[in-house]
């Protein structure tokens, strides 16, 4: 095993697909894991029971670890890791909440917990609360995000100055280029949410994966900072949203806007124009929809290269004897 995160699940390469709603389903989590990552089922949009089904089918499609997310603020949170343990998960990823609420269960249990935060103060609690290891998200990520605002670039090495415990970078890492920066930063492993949400496993809608294809560089926007930070794709509602925030709208009208199931509309049934369409600043960085296998392959080939110093060596040679 090469570094702590590998040795921490077991896996081959430092890379964990992240848990997201209505995009990592069973078949994602499998074709990860197949390919020597970590795959995360993403139990968020998932009732109890579907969420066993999906435990089944990876296990069908792979003997390799993988694990589940399960988001703490869901009605169904508690439900879930009772679930996931009594059918054999081990690896658990919390986010959305504390971490106090359900890591000393999960520890009980045997389970390795990692937790996701979105500060280096919040990668401290976790550690404090007994986590094996810690995801620290920058506000480019797709889906749900802190309310720091806080980007990969500044808080994975605070992060890393705050924790000893194995520490995964998130948010915008496409490529292997992301990869080798988030370990120049600090990071022993990354997790990466929407490169893998554009692939042929995952669950979304055609619809959904081609316009991050053709989304473009810019087109995100940080939206419901009153509600929950989320970041989407703009479109019809967002525009709406927009209008209603400048004008100080109240929570309950910016929900009733969203309607119920926004994210699945957008995501899972393919409603883009109008749907909460979750995805990453990196969307811009998407061209085309591999299969996990190739796109696994791509990113540990380009970060071995450029992790190895092929395209650096000698730039900051000490030429100049700078002491
Ligand atoms: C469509 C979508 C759904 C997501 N759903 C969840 C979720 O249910 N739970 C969670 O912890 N994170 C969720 N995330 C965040 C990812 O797990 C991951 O941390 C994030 O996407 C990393 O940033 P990136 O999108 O720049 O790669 C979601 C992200 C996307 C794009």
């Amino acid at each position: 095993m090469k570094n702590k995160v590998c040795k921490l699940f077991g896996i081959q390469f430092p890379i964990v697909q992240g848990g997201m709603v209505w995009v990592s389903g069973a078949k994602l989590a499998a074709a990860v894991s197949n390919a020597g990552g970590l795959g995360l089922i993403g139990a968020g949009s998932m009732k109890p029971e579907l969420l066993r089904q999906h435990i089944r089918k990876a296990r069908a499609l792979t003997t390799r670890p993988f694990g589940v997310n399960i988001p703490i603020f869901s009605k169904y949170a508690g439900e879930q890791v009772n679930l996931a343990v009594e059918e054999g998960i081990s690896i658990f990823f919390m986010s959305a909440g504390s971490p106090k609420r359900f890591t000393p269960i999960l520890k009980e249990a045997g389970c390795t917990v990692v937790h996701v935060a979105s500060s280096p103060t919040l990668a401290r609690k976790c550690q404090d609360a007994g986590v094996d290891g810690v995801v620290v998200e920058g506000f480019e990520a797709g889906g749900h995000n802190g309310r720091e605002e806080l980007t990969t670039f500044v808080l994975v090495p605070q992060a890393r100055d705050s924790v000893d415990i194995p520490l995964i970078a998130a948010g915008g890492i496409a490529d292997g280029r992301g990869i080798a920066a988030a370990f120049a930063l600090g990071a022993e492993g990354v997790q990466i949410g929407t490169r893998f949400a554009a692939t042929v496993e995952s669950s979304a809608s055609d619809a959904y994966k081609k316009l991050l294809v053709s989304s473009g560089d810019s087109a995100t926007r940080l939206m419901l900072k009153s509600l929950i930070p989320v970041r989407l794709v703009q479109n019809s509602l967002t525009e709406k949203l927009q209008e209603l925030e400048a004008r100080c709208a109240t929570a309950a009208e910016l929900e009733a806007e969203l309607g119920a199931g926004a994210a699945r509309r957008a995501i899972f049934d393919g409603e883009v124009d109008a749907g909460e369409v979750e995805a990453g600043e990196i969307a811009g960085m998407i061209h085309d929809i591999p299969t996990t296998a190739e796109l696994m392959k791509r990113l540990v080939s380009e970060a071995s290269q450029i992790l190895s110093g092929v395209a650096l060596q000698g730039t900051f040679k000490n030429e100049n004897g700078f002491s």
